[in-house]
């Protein structure tokens, strides 16, 4: 097996995020005109969601032809001539890529929408970036070489006690999802400084990696939402988990500074009994 070097799985990682987000501001009028919907009718998916995508996928197989790529918009799929388990181990790369995430806030034209996408190798997230289509905000990671933004290297928030906690969050989009959402927040909120709902997972982890919330936490999250922004948040100094023990995954995400993470965690344990 070939040896993967990170570095250069984040130096093609970053040019193809970049190329996504020009083709995703030059659509942006176009593409919201071709909204539809997905998963409930308030989960939206445009042209421009696909379009960028595509993008990103055929650079891919141009630059690497036997990696896999897990894509918000296209399902598992080889991004090149690779097509069995067995041919990942060739490579062992899978690349995990959301377009635009925060697809809500790109409709209605709210500047918090952001191309996510990060490299694992042999099933460890290695690489990751989430660019700001609107701001050009750029966030990066190699594990094991820090958390990047735009030079500046980034270590998280200082607040230690959840009373001083601005906690960001995110919601899923079916009704049964939110319902159970909001009852952690009606328990939650009283508890903490204040929420944040940014709109884009991504964008929210990379917020606490940069210490401009102090914490994050969210269920539902699918591993295009996570992968590049959890890194992030990792290599920031975070200590980004699920619940009781369990590693970050669909059932709980929750990226909070050493200091803030116990008793963040034990706010939320038994509100997802
Ligand atoms: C959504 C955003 C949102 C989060 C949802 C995600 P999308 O992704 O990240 O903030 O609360 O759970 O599904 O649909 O905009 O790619
Ligand atoms: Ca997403």
């Amino acid at each position: 097996m070939a040896v993967v070097e990170p570095s250069e799985l984040l130096s093609l990682a970053i040019d193809l995020v970049r190329r996504a987000a020009v083709g995703i501001s030059e659509q942006r009028e176009a593409a919201v005109t071709s909204i539809e919907t997905k998963s409930t009718p308030t989960d939206p998916v445009t042209a421009a969601d696909r379009a960028a995508e595509q993008l990103v996928v055929a650079g891919l197989a141009a630059a690497r032809p036997d990696d896999l790529v897990l894509g918000e918009e296209g399902g598992f799929r080889p991004v090149g001539t690779a097509t069995t388990p067995t041919e990942l181990h060739g490579s062992g790369v899978r690349w995990l890529l959301d377009p635009i995430d925060g697809t809500v806030n790109f409709v209605y034209g709210i500047p918090a929408y952001a191309v996510s996408l990060a490299a694992e190798v042999n099933g460890v997230v290695v690489a990751g970036v989430v660019r700001n289509v609107v701001t050009g905000e750029e966030w990066t990671a190699l594990r094991g070489g820090g958390a990047w933004r735009d030079g500046n290297r980034l270590r998280g928030s200082a607040v230690t006690s959840p009373g001083r906690a601005l906690v960001g969050t995110g919601f899923g989009y079916a009704p049964e999802r939110r319902r159970e959402q909001a009852e952690v927040l009606l328990r939650l909120l009283p508890e903490i400084r204040d929420i944040r709902r940014i709109g884009s997972a991504a964008l929210d982890l990379c917020a606490a990696a940069e210490g401009r919330i102090d914490a994050y936490y969210e269920r539902g999250l699918n591993p295009w939402d996570r992968a590049a922004g959890g890194l992030i948040a990792e290599e920031a100094g975070l200590l980004v988990t699920g619940l009781r023990g369990d590693e970050p995954g669909e059932r709980m995400t929750l990226a909070a500074p050493p200091a803030l993470h116990a008793s963040l965690h034990d706010l939320l344990e038994p509100l997802h009994a």
